[in-house]
């Protein structure tokens, strides 16, 4: 009998419970193992009904993604469901913990569905670059409709039980304990014949009845929100196909659509970026079992823009929160701002109100830094100044508690020498979150000469806790993020200098599947941020071009950005459409005259390269430097703090796909044009000479 898909009879129902930890994942011995366990239950004359359960966390959480891309091994998954529409007995599914992809088409080829309540069910499929390939796309539609079919495949987001209920993909609700309810619910439906199939169901699916402007329309807003992905149109295609043909026949063309995009690029890709994230958490020198400090409750410095961001994180985590500033106005004022952004997320229904207070009722304000000796974890993230958070970080060796882990967000200065200021360096760290930090997915765990195993076991748990990505990076300047972020955008405004205007920049850039290009990004960010920082540095050296010429410039005319109606672009009063604007034209063209540039037409390659190629050379440095671990680290930074388009890859697997031999004979191009600041990296450069990929460093091939 197998090990991961187990038989037990109880009464008269045969229980196949599925054992494959840690989320019973569909490989070749579960297949196998339910077509062994169903059999035996069809045989044994006992058995009326059948309940098909999860073991452990989960019911059945989709195929087993490792598998994909390698020969297949029999059973294929196609053959369990087959034995499941030919079962002569009821096949309860009893869902708990996430039925997804491949576990939620098992449970659309049993008699009926059953959940507890906090069961979440979804095909997730498009989010790996492909779709539904065992009969969600037909089955699904023909259960609970069209619209909500290709809504949720297309999305590839989860619902809950409610929602399933109310929709007609699940039969009940079990309060209580699953597999009794699910027991009960089975002897009930053990005599009722003809065995419902959700095959066999057509009402839902009639041709006559269907508007064929539903799929039009999800093509339509699919293509606008996949910037270039072409999984979500797949699933658009193949839904279509349960509305125009047989159910076998579309199944058939399902499995057409799933092996087309299964050896597309998009979904290696997309494959890579999901075991990316899970690994970034996995550290060499520290062992799964480390031991890890307790975070009940966290002190955040500085009440500003980070301060308040943080503050809500830990808040919607259920973590207390102190939030600590110089004064008690700007204290009320950070406070003010986390209940008035609270108060929106309600008012567009995204959150209930007696949620809203219990997260607002978690944060408190303090100016008096005595009260914080019981705090776990204290986050700075005061102004920008080394003096200042030596200062703070000194005050706060002498108040918290010992083991108490000290944190800066800086996003630049050196935290091994904010960690001298103190008598224990072992217990600081840097946590940059990124702005808006309530949203954005990403935190760069910064890794001290001197911090210890246990603190950053303890950050890198705590960082899933808050639902962020955690990565673990080094210190230097900018890390990993914004370091490569330096390079990119330096190449953006020296093209303008060059000869490109900002809608060609960021059209290329938007183009390969960015939201924004980078001039629309500055314009957000505002570009009053870089002038004043630069107003205090001396100009570039001889020889070193000024990348934020453009960008000064449009600053002195008080061209902030969006938050002033015009920066690269003008914005119409409460848009934040970027519009190109003439006057920038001219300020660009004015800038290029005075560095005496003669401006060229600039082609849309050389766009394209000189600013993913200069990210993906200091990639490599960084790589190289060991400042990031792995070259999937970075993609997992790219991808989750700086909008870098998932069904690429991320920066690093790009490199891949273009092959590395190719973007090194381009940066020796470049260097050899626009100087040193091109030179390929060693890592690079020795990788490209073995025709290598990044991948290999990983030990995997691309
Ligand atoms: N296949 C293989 N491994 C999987 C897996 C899967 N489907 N789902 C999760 N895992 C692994 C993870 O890699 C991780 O391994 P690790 O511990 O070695 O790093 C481990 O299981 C635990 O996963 P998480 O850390 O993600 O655990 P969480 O509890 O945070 O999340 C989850 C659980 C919600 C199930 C999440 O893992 C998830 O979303 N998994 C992917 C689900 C999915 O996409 N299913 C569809 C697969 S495609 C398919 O079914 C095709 C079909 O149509 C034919
Ligand atoms: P901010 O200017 O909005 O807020 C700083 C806050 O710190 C202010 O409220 C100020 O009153 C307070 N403060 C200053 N000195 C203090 C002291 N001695 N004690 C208590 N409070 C004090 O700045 P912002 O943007 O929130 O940045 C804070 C930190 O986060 C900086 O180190 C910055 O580099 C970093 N960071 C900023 C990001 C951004 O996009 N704004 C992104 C990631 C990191």
């Amino acid at each position: 009998m197998s090990d991961v898909v187990k038989f037990e009879k109880r009464g008269h129902i045969g229980v196949i419970g599925v054992d494959n930890p840690p989320v019973n994942a569909l490989g070749q011995a579960v297949r196998q193992g339910l077509i062994e366990t169903l059999a035996k239950a069809l045989a044994d004359t006992d058995v009326q009904a059948i309940v098909l359960i999860g073991k452990g966390r989960t019911f059945v959480a989709g195929a087993d993604i490792s598998e994909f891309g390698k020969p297949p091994k029999e059973p294929g998954f196609a053959e369990v469901l087959d034995a499941l529409d030919a079962s002569t007995k009821p096949v309860v599914a009893a869902l708990h913990g996430t039925a997804l992809g491949g576990g939620l088409e098992l449970a659309l080829g049993c008699n009926y569905r059953v959940a507890v309540k906090e069961a979440k069910c979804g095909l997730p499929e498009v989010k790996l670059g492909i779709l539904p390939g065992a009969g969600g796309t037909q089955r699904l539609p023909r259960l609970i409709g069209v619209p909500k079919a290709l809504e949720m495949i297309v999305s590839g987001d989860p619902i809950n039980a409610t929602q399933a209920r109310a929709v007609g993909l699940l039969d009940e609700i079990v309060e209580g304990d699953l597999l009794e309810g699910a027991l009960t619910f089975a002897a009930r439906v053990a005599e009722q014949r003809p065995l419902p199939r959700v095959r066999d169901l057509t009402a839902n699916v009639d041709k006559t009845k269907v508007d064929p402007a539903v799929f039009t329309k999800a093509a339509k807003d699919a293509a606008a929100r996949a910037r270039g992905g072409q999984a979500p149109l797949r699933c658009v295609e193949a839904v279509k196909a349960a509305v125009e043909l047989p159910f076998d026949a579309g199944l058939k063309r399902e499995r057409e659509l799933f092996e087309e995009a299964m050896k597309s690029t998009e979904s290696a890709a997309l494959r890579h970026v999901f075991f990316a994230e899970r690994t970034a958490a996995k550290i060499p020198d520290i062992a799964a079992d480390t031991p890890t400090l307790l975070i009940r409750k966290v002190a955040i410095l500085g009440a500003g823009t980070m301060g308040g961001g943080i503050a809500m994180v830990f808040a919607n985590a259920g973590i207390q929160v102190v939030l600590v500033d110089r004064e008690q106005a700007l204290v009320d004022k950070g406070l003010g701002i986390i209940a008035k952004n609270y108060a929106a997320t309600v008012s567009k229904g995204k959150l209930a109100q007696p949620e809203m207070d219990a997260r607002v009722g978690r944060i408190s304000g303090e100016i008096d830094w005595n009260n914080l000796g019981d705090v776990d974890l204290v986050i700075e993230a005061v102004f920008e100044e080394m003096g200042l958070k030596k200062e703070i970080f000194g005050k706060l060796d002498r108040i918290c508690k010992k083991d108490a882990i000290l944190a800066t967000n800086t996003s630049t200065l050196d935290v091994n020498e904010i960690a001298q200021s103190t008598s224990r360096p072992e217990q600081v760290i840097g946590l940059h979150f990124f702005s808006p930090a309530n949203v954005m997915r990403l935190l760069e765990i910064v890794r001290g000469k001197a911090t210890s195993k246990t603190v950053l076991a303890t950050c890198l748990k705590l960082s899933k806790t808050i639902g962020k990505v955690g990565v673990v990076v080094g210190v230097c300047n900018g890390f990993v993020g914004n370091r490569m972020l330096h390079t990119y955008f330096r190449e953006a405004q020296l093209l303008i200098q060059d000869g490109a205007l900002p809608a060609q920049v960021d059209g290329v850039i938007t183009r390969f599947g960015f939201a924004m290009g980078p001039c629309a990004t500055s314009d957000l960010a505002g570009l009053d941020v870089g002038w004043r920082i630069r107003k205090g540095l001396p100009k570039p050296p001889p020889g070193v071009r000024d990348s934020g010429a453009v960008g000064d410039k449009l600053a002195e005319m008080g061209r902030f950005g969006q938050k002033t109606g015009a920066g690269f672009y003008k914005y119409e009063p409460g848009s934040r459409t970027p519009v190109p604007d003439p006057v920038v034209e001219e300020v660009i063209e004015g800038v290029s005259k005075e560095l005496g540039i003669e401006r060229r037409a600039i082609s849309d390659d050389e766009i394209f390269e000189r600013c993913l190629y200069s990210m993906i050379n200091e990639g490599a440095k960084i790589l190289d430097e060991g400042i990031a671990l792995r070259a999937s680290d970075i993609d997992t930074v790219w991808i989750n703090g700086y909008g870098f388009p998932p069904h690429r890859g991320g920066p690093m697997f790009y490199a891949d796909t273009v092959g590395l031999p190719r973007i090194y004979a381009k940066l020796q191009e470049f260097a050899a044009k626009y100087g040193k600041v091109w030179e390929p990296s060693a890592l690079l450069a020795r990788l490209a000479k073995d025709n290598q990929t990044f991948a290999s460093l990983d030990g995997k091939k691309a």
